[in-house]
């Protein structure tokens, strides 16, 4: 009876998944048609039209469903995970959508990286870009209020289980390190809007909670979404960190390092093992890398051409296990799942 009861709810946990991924696939499509009828003025991203890879890929996002629904039962967090957040939003957001997917498949015809107003702000050169094309970096409301959604679209859906995934890596580690069972000081950077810190703050006994990122319209816009009183939101580049050496039990990223010069990643590495306590963890999720899996070489090849990512192909020859021990990390471990890999390290 037990175990039947447990089979029903990881089948509805998969199934809320696969009903995320039909409709961010729906929508990629909508998209991705619309951009095609005004292909004299735009140019949309290369289909996919390998059969093999897509069954692969299909394999793929079945798998990290299901054993994101298996996180949930085996209570490395909560179903509430699933919730989605306001199809009310969601739907509202879509012409919205189809209006900005024009304008980025414009910029991609084009090839404009960058096409905005940054001349107020100071800003490393990196990062004042239009990266993935999309509409004012990373540097408006607007761009801060459409990015969560565009990157559903982009990975069917995939994303939210593929950042979440990296709480179970960080709790098999904690028990593998016999970490300290009291509340956790915890560093997010590049967080963006907040969307991993959402299921991070609530899978974690946290006593300090920062969400920290570089970029103001993301930071308020994350700020609009958490109301947590552990949590605190610093304005921060992670080679330039604005806290005192040994400050936090964990510091981590989700999807940051593909998008920093290898120099950089270099002094967010350092900076993130100066403000760790000695035995905290520092960990990321970022793009898989070259020949993780041989299969998906390719994809990770075109991406960065069709999303404005200048960094991402020196990303997936990094030798990041190597980086991470010239960082003085110990105790290194790396998954990856779909599309994303997961480092672990120890101060
Ligand atoms: C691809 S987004 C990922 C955002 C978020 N972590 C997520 O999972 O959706 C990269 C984020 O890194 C931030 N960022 C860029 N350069 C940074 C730097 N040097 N230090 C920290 N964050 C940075 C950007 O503002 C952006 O919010």
């Amino acid at each position: 009876m037990f175990n039947k009861m447990k089979k029903i709810r990881k089948t509805s946990f998969v199934a809320i998944n696969l009903s995320k991924t039909i409709l961010y696939s729906l929508e990629y499509k909508l998209l991705y048609q619309i951009s095609n009828l005004f292909s004299f003025m735009v140019r949309p991203p290369k289909a996919e039209t390998d059969k093999d890879l897509i069954e692969h890929l299909q394999k793929n996002v079945i798998r990290i469903h299901n054993e994101d629904a298996q996180n949930i039962l085996d209570g490395y967090y909560s179903a509430k995970v699933l919730i989605p957040k306001s199809p009310t939003n969601h739907i509202l957001k879509l012409p919205k959508l189809i209006i900005d997917s024009l304008r980025i498949s414009r910029r991609r015809k084009l090839n404009l990286k960058k096409d905005f107003d940054s001349s107020l702000e100071n800003i490393p050169e990196y990062f004042n870009r239009n990266f993935h094309f999309q509409t004012d970096g990373y540097f408006s409301a607007e761009s801060a209020s459409l990015y969560e959604h565009q990157v559903e679209v982009l990975f069917s859906g995939t994303a939210a289980p593929m950042r979440r995934m990296l709480i179970k890596f960080l709790k098999d580690k904690m028990s593998c390190e016999n970490f300290s069972e009291r509340p956790l000081r915890i560093l997010e950077l590049g967080a963006g809007v907040g969307t991993a810190s959402i299921d991070f703050c609530k899978s974690f006994n946290v006593e300090k909670y920062v969400i920290s990122d570089p970029s103001g319209p993301y930071l308020e816009m994350a700020k609009k979404r958490i109301n947590t009183p552990a949590v605190e939101f610093v304005k921060a580049y992670g080679e330039d960190l604005p806290f005192n050496e040994g400050e936090f039990d964990l510091v981590f990223a989700v999807y940051l390092f593909h998008e920093l010069p290898r120099s950089v990643r270099e002094n967010v590495l350092s900076e993130s093992r100066r403000v760790l306590r000695t035995g905290g963890l520092f960990a990321f999720c970022d793009s898989l890398q070259n020949n993780d899996d041989i299969k998906l070489n390719e994809v990770l090849n075109n991406f960065p051409i069709d999303y404005h990512e200048p960094f991402f192909k020196d990303y997936t020859i990094w030798e990041t296990s190597l980086a991470l021990q010239g960082a003085g990390f110990q105790n290194i471990e790396s998954h990856y799942r779909l599309l994303s890999k997961y480092w672990l390290g120890k101060k």
